[in-house]
Order: structure tokens, then sequence, then C-alpha cells
């Protein structure tokens, strides 16, 4: 065989192993992304070659399974075809308009288009006979599918009955669970001890091809519809946004974010909407699906045998990847917590480089059940830091031993210590190299002190020379001691012995912040440094005076109470004294102007603040927190794992991009030091 020949058979035998996971035994063995990559290639082989194309190939999803009773569909489910990106809609959107020009039906006028999410769920053909619910089936292989219907009657939101309909109609859509029904479904899963699902796809179809009817009544499904098939031909709709309004109208959920967009321009945009919102709606999307709104037009450019010609899925960039779990290591963070994490072969994920992913803590490496060696899925969506969400295919492969959380600290050998209740475990040394770094990399970083030139490596240099132990002993470096140094020069000495000495007259919020007192994060400290204006008063308030500082509740109250009268604590604030640490609050501009009707867009995490949190101290200064950029934005708060699109339309409009760190700042001032770009 030649090299694409034996290359289509491998794909298709992995396709084929792939789909019979994902349709028949509900255990998805590779994330969507990477089995997409799988068929784009055979497809990208079969044009090529189309002598090495096979009938099976066209098909779509899997054989009906034997559990259920099959239903032949009385007019095939199709697939859609995919586009990645908006050049690929685009060059879709023209040809869609080559085919309509053959036909000499099109007058040049712009396109209407329905632009709607494509909801992770899984198909279902809806049959109404006279009016009444009689039949539900899920896609199968296109033309056969399994017959669900005692189950979908469970279904909360799908009619039983459709008023003043007599003909016979399919209705179709995507059962799904929205995302705040899935974590319930989760959360009563783990608390029955029962299976844990990977992510809402997975937990609507195992919930919807049950056989026991009341299993499925037990779960939160929902369905949202987005075709309708007339069986009877009374009823004669010529667009598809009427046919929306016929299902709305018989009571069926359709997408409310469905936008109509007239012309090539505003469907990519609507479509890009989507993308960009994908993480403020109710239930997971994956994409969106852009149909032609003429129905007589669907009708002149047809179908090919596995998909129809008049729409097309665009694809978001996918946010789950498979790839190989290398190791689990442990870090330790500057409150001595242990966090686990994987270490992995890099993948990208929604746009970036991803080697490295958070198991959060011990019970979600032992609930995940993932091994050094195992096919994990990585998921990095929106603001969340990269995670591992569980190992795929485990059932195919010799696995090695489940992992362990470590007794010892892997930095200073230690005691790891999991306090009662609590699901993380901490280096219970307080002299651990690791705790001490970590302390004075938060001291130096931007969110705090802001000491330029004191990043993880420097700090790890003068830990290891004995120069300093903690964030007080910063201010007593010597530039000559450290110009003599190896990595340093004359002149990076400077610099970083000028950062230090302008560190001392930082607000005193800052420095609380930079001193990481438990529960106290930026808004906190703002209140604290406000309230007392210096450190001492702030030292000597009782409990209830603290307690009756706006904002201030009893946990962070007691937690600066035990702080300022910690030894260690008294220690370092005196000899930040005595090298000239000023501990005072200057008196601030009037909170309410600084950001007087501008608009600031955040994307990814900030730290210290909720995204809720973010948006409102905006909001407090006089400013707005839109969901997404235009050109009248005044900045764009890049925080961490951003969304890519918010970056690119921000550089699009030319609209200031600022790193996160100086949030505190921009909020402070209305203004930046630095933008990032
Ligand atoms: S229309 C002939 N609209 O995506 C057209 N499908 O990848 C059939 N899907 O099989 C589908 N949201 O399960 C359509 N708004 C939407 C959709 C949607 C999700 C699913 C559906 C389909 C698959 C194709």
């Amino acid at each position: 065989m030649t090299r694409p020949a034996q290359r289509a058979v491998e794909l298709r035998e992995e396709i084929a192993r792939h789909s019979e996971a994902y349709f028949v035994r509900d255990e998805p063995n590779i994330a969507d992304a990477d089995y997409d990559e799988l068929v784009r290639e055979l497809r990208e082989i079969e044009r090529e070659h189309p002598e090495f194309a096979s009938e099976e190939s066209q098909r779509v999803g899997a054989p009906a399974s034997a559990v259920f009773s099959s239903v032949h569909h009385a007019e095939a489910m199709l697939s859609l075809d995919n586009v990645f990106d908006v050049e690929e809609l685009r060059a879709w959107s023209e040809r869609v308009i080559k085919g309509l020009d053959a036909t000499g039906r099109w007058s040049a006028k712009p396109l209407e288009f329905c632009v709607e999410p494509k909801i992770d769920g899984l198909a279902l053909s809806i049959t109404y006979r006279a009016g009444r619910l009689v039949q539900a089936a899920t896609r199968g292989d296109g033309s056969v599918g399994e017959d669900v219907t005692d189950n979908v009657r469970t279904i909360a939101n799908v009619p039983h009955e459709l008023g003043g309909a007599l003909g016979s109609f399919e209705v179709r859509g995507e059962v799904f669970l929205a995302k705040a029904d899935f974590e319930q479904l989760n959360a009563n899963q783990r608390a029955l001890g029962a299976k844990v699902f990977a992510n809402a796809r997975n937990a609507a179809a195992g919930s919807l091809r049950q056989k026991d009817p009341a299993v499925s009544a037990s779960r939160p499904l929902s369905f949202l519809a987005y075709q309708l098939v007339d069986l009877g031909g009374d009823l004669s709709l010529a667009t598809h946004r009427a046919v929306l309004a016929q299902l709305a109208d018989w009571g069926f959920l359709v997408a409310p974010e469905t936008h109509i967009a007239s012309g090539a321009p505003e469907m990519i945009a609507a479509s890009t909407w989507f993308e960009e919102h994908r993480h403020d709606l109710s239930y997971e999307i994956d994409g969106t699906v852009i149909k032609l709104d003429d129905l007589a037009f669907r009708a002149a450019l047809g179908s090919t045998s596995r998909a129809p010609r008049w729409a097309i899925a665009r694809k978001f960039p996918p946010e789950e990847r498979t790839t190989r779990l290398l190791a689990i290591e442990v870090s330790i963070g500057r409150t001595g917590r242990a966090t686990p994490y994987a270490v992995l072969e890099p993948v990208l994920v929604a746009g970036s480089r991803v080697a490295m992913a958070t198991l959060h803590n011990e019970d979600q490496v032992r609930e995940k059940d993932v091994r050094p060696g195992d096919l994990v899925i990585v998921r990095k969506a929106g603001d969340v830091i990269p995670e591992v969400v569980g190992a795929v295919g485990v059932a195919d492969e010799v696995r090695g031993p489940a992992w362990h959380f470590p007794h010892s600290c892997p930095e200073c050998g230690g005691g790891l210590r999991r306090r009662d209740e609590e699901s993380d475990t901490y280096c219970v040394n307080p002299a651990c190299p690791a705790q001490q770094m970590q302390k004075i990399v938060h001291f130096a970083s931007r969110g705090a002190l802001d000491i330029e030139g004191l990043g993880e490596q420097r700090v790890a240099q003068l830990l290891a020379q004995g120069l300093i132990g903690d964030v007080a002993d910063l201010f007593g470096l010597h530039h000559e001691v450290l110009a003599s140094l190896e990595g340093f020069g004359e002149l990076s000495a400077q610099s970083l012995i000028a950062a230090i000495n302008a560190a001392k007259e930082a607000p005193l919020s800052r420095i609380l912040v930079g001193l990481g007192i438990r529960h106290v994060g930026p808004v906190a400290a703002r209140e604290l440094a406000r309230h007392f204006a210096t450190y001492e008063a702030l030292a000597q308030a009782r409990l209830e005076d603290l307690e009756a500082v706006e904002g201030i509740g009893p946990i962070i109250a007691q937690s600066v109470y035990e702080y300022a009268r910690d030894d260690e604590s008294r220690e370092r604030m005196i000899r930040m004294t005595r090298a000239g640490v000023v501990l005072r609050e200057p008196l601030v501009t009037s909170l309410t102007t600084t950001l007087q009707g501008r608009a600031v867009v955040v994307t990814g995490s900030i730290e210290g603040f909720t995204r809720e949190e973010a948006a409102e101290a905006i909001v407090e200064r006089g400013g707005t927190s839109p969901g997404s950029v235009s050109a009248k934005t005044y900045c764009v708060v890049v925080g961490e794992a951003p969304g890519t699109s918010k970056l690119s339309r921000a550089r699009e409009v030319g609209v200031p991009l600022i790193s996160g760190e100086y949030f505190v700042e921009l909020l402070e001032t209305g203004s930046w030091s630095a933008t990032l770009e």
C-alpha cells in the first residue's frame, strides 16, 4: 500500500475506535478537537486521492447499540461541516453565493444568515403526530437512531403536545445539561459516591441513554430546538427565523442569543460575539452554527450525503486537548500550600502552549484517578488556569501505579499535613525555603511592591547567598554586595537598589498586600490602609475596631489582629521602619473619579480580585466594565489566561493592553505606567 492509502486505513481504524467510545459508550477516549483533527486529516487524503475514499467515512456518528430499539429517521439526520477560523467562514459564504448564483435564484442582495450557538450536547429528533409526542430518537449513524422516547418524556422542557398543530413533524435539537445543572449533578454524584462526569456533554449523553427512564428523570436534562422537519406539509414557513418563532410558540426552548445577520461581515461579527461571550452563556458551546435563513435557498443548495451546504459549524479554538501526563509533582506556595500539578507533554490549548496543569489538591487527583503515563484531557477555559479533566482511554492501556500525595515537602523535607475538614495540604515547616522564597517573590510582585528586577531567580540567588531570609532584609541590601554577585553588573545592582528604595515610599495598602496576611487581598488592604492611615494605628487596633471598618468581616479582622500581635511580624515591621519604610497610606483623590466615563475591559483573572470584584472596582470609580472590546474602550486589562478574541480585537482597534499587575494602579490613578506591547 502507498503511504496515503495506509494512513487512510489507520485513520479510519482510529476514528472508528473513538466513535464507538464516544457515541456508543459515552466514554470518549480523546478530546473532541483531537478527534476533529483525525477526521480532517482523513478527509484531506480522500480529497487528494478519491481512489482511497470509502463509503464508511461518509457516515455520521456510530451505529445504534443493542439496548434501545432502532428508529429509521424519516429524513436523514445530517452532520455539519466545520470551519475553524474567520477566513474559512468567509470562504464558505463565498461558496454559498457561488452556489446560489449558479441556480439563478439569488439577486445579489446581502444574504441573510441565522447565527446560532453550537451547543455541546447530543442531537435528538422528536416526532409529533396530530400534535402529540409519539417518538424520540438519537441520531445514531444518521439514518438509524435509538428509540429513547420514554427517557425524553421525562425532560422537563420538552412539550408533550403542540397546541393547534395537527400535522406530523419532527422537531430536532440538542439535549444538554446547563452548566449549573451539570455542577449540581456532579455534586450529587459525589455525595452518593457515584461516578463523576468529565464534562457536561458526557453527562447529558449518559443521562439520556439510560435503560431506566426513572434515572433519566432524575437528571436535569434540557432540550433546545433548532430544526423542524415537516412530515405532513401543512406548514409553509419561508425562513429559518420563522421556524424558530414557530418552535418557540409551541413552547420549545430556542437559543435566545441567536443573531440574524445580513451579509458576511455581520455574520462573522455575530459568530465572534459568541466566541467572546461563550463563558457568559448558561450552557457549554464549542462554536457557532451559521445557517442560511431563506429555506428556498437552502433547498436550492441541497446537501452532500454527510452535511448540508447551507449551514456550517465554526468551531472555536479547542479548550480541551488530549495529551500524555508525564509526571505529577507538588509545588509549595507562600502559605505553605502544597499543590499537585501535572507535568504534560506540551500541547496547544485555547491558543497557548500548555506544559503544566493544576490538579488542585489530593482529593481531585484521587477522584480523577490520573496516573503518570496516562493520556489525559487538559482543559483551559477562559479565565481559569489549565487543569487536568481526567484520564481517557484507560481501559485500552496498561497503566502505571496510582499516585499518592507525598508525606514530606519536596522542597525542605519537612512534614506535609492536611488540616482536618480541609482539602488542602500544607508544608508545616515555617522555615521551608520554598515558602520563604514565594513570600519574598510575592512581596516584590507587581500586585504588591512592584520591585522590578526581583523575580524568582534573583530571590533564589539572594536566599542562597544568605543575604536575605525575610522581606525586611531587602531594605538592608547594599549595592556593592549585589554588584559582586554572579549575573549582576554595576548597573543592575544600582537599579535594584533604586527599586527597593522606591518601595520604601509605597502606600501602606501595597505593603499590606505584599505581607501576604491571610485573607487580606487588595480590596481589604485598601480599606484598612485608608481607615487607619498608618501601620502603627492598624497594629494597635482592637478586634472590634478592625471589624468596624467598611468591607472588613470577622475573618479578615481576626487574621489582621493575629498578624499584628505575632512576634515575628512585629520584629519584621520594626526592622522595616528602621530601614526607612514609610508604612503610611497617602490621602487619595476621590474614589469616584479615576475612571469616570471610561470603559475598561478585563480579560483573564487578576490576582486578588474575582471577576465580579474587578468589575465592581471599576464601576465604583465611575467606569464601566463591558464584556467586549470596541474602539471606544479605554483599555483592556490582561490577567492570567486571557481570552484570545478580546486580545486580538484590542489590537485590531488599537486599544492599549495593560498587564493585570497594573490593575490596582489603574484603579487608583486612572492611568498606567506601562502597556504590554
Ligand atoms: S443544525 C442539518 N444547529 O452539532 C443540520 N446543529 O456537528 C443539523 N449542534 O449534529 C444540525 N448546536 O448535534 C445544528 N444550533 C445548532 C446546533 C447543532 C449543536 C450539533 C448537532 C449536530 C452537530 C454537528
